[in-house]
């Protein structure tokens, strides 16, 4: 779709350049088509997936259909109830959506009522016959490694990982499982982070964690954070079952760093950089922990640490960024 609208922009902007000699004129009918681009995308772009009718599925020999065109969502949450349900609540409506996990790791089990809500929520939502499936993934011990137990029987292969706090328009969400689904052995998300060589240790190869600032200045990514992203659901059963133990209890420890091993588990396995969507994003809860000072000497620590235990640095740096065209002038 991008390259055909980009071709499309082209010839209005050639037609222009060839009949009208002033370069103010030229500038003018630039503008006015792309506000007339602008609005008609947005008008189109929520509606796009039902007008085309197609989702992808496939109906499998015993009749039931099976969600090869559907994401699943694996969502971590921690005593924030309020955040949990407005997030359901959002998400729920999205239309590729085919079922939604809770991982949950309190010590108490959900209550009926906050399940109770959830439910209805979900069903108040559910359209052309298509139910949303609501899972609550229950574990004995509070670690960060839960977010990536492998989930038997999952029906997707597209898993949408993403944490409480963050909102993302539905429209932004279909736009990165399309980009996914193009490379559904990358990771593809929204939060993109950077590692580089230590110049002050001359010796051996270290390694330092680059936070938002470090993306926004250089333009570079390495990581992308599980916060909120795409990946294909072989690599929970690859995190649950080749991730060294010394590495998980590191996390389970330190309460951080379950998605930089992430990131190096996805890293080490294709030899390729993620690819980084640039979305709007909303942040409902406050962020906590990445605003504390010392986050990011922690997170250097965690990238040392993993480099010694994968034998070698697998992190791929790449700029390449994937644009939704609805959300950009061309000009
Ligand atoms: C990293 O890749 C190597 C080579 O493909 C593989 O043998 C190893 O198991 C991988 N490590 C992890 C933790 O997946």
């Amino acid at each position: 779709m991008l390259p055909m609208h980009r071709r499309t922009v082209f010839k209005f902007r050639q037609a222009g350049i060839a009949t009208l000699g002033s370069v103010k004129i030229r500038i003018l009918i630039c503008i006015c088509i792309a506000l007339t681009l602008l609005v008609f995308a947005n008008w189109n772009s929520d509606a796009s997936a039902s007008v085309l009718g197609w989702t992808g599925d496939v109906a499998s020999p015993d009749g039931s259909v099976y969600p090869r065109g559907r994401y699943a969502i694996v969502m971590n949450t921690w005593k924030r109830y309020d955040l949990l349900k407005k997030s359901i609540s959002h998400y729920a409506s999205c239309p590729r959506l085919d079922s939604i996990h809770i991982v949950w790791s309190e010590p108490n089990p959900p209550s009926d009522s906050l399940k109770r809500f959830l439910n209805r929520v979900i069903q108040s939502n559910s359209r052309n016959g298509h139910q949303v499936e609501l899972v609550f993934d229950v574990n004995k011990e509070d670690s960060l490694n839960n977010r990536f137990k492998e989930i038997k029987d999952l029906r997707t292969d597209a898993v949408f990982s993403i944490d409480d706090d963050v909102i993302f328009p539905c429209s932004s969400v279909e736009f990165a499982f399309t980009v996914w689904q193009s490379a559904p052995d990358t990771m593809v998300g929204y939060v993109p982070r950077m590692h580089w060589v230590d110049e002050k240790v001359c010796s051996k190869d270290k390694y330092v964690y680059g936070g938002w600032w470090s993306v926004w200045w250089t333009g570079t990514y390495s990581m992308i954070l599980s916060k909120a992203s795409f990946f294909h659901k072989k690599y929970l059963k690859l995190y649950t079952e080749r991730m060294p133990a010394s590495l998980k209890d590191y996390i389970t420890k330190n309460r951080n760093c379950e998605d930089i091993a992430m990131s190096f588990l996805v890293a080490n396995a294709t030899g390729a950089p993620p690819i980084w969507v640039k979305g709007k994003i909303f942040e409902i809860g406050s962020t906590g922990i990445s605003s504390l000072g010392g986050h990011s000497e922690k997170r250097t620590q965690c990238v040392n640490k993993f480099v010694a235990e994968f034998g070698r640095m697998p992190l791929v740096p790449t700029s390449m960024k994937a644009t939704d065209s609805r959300n950009v002038w061309f000009w």
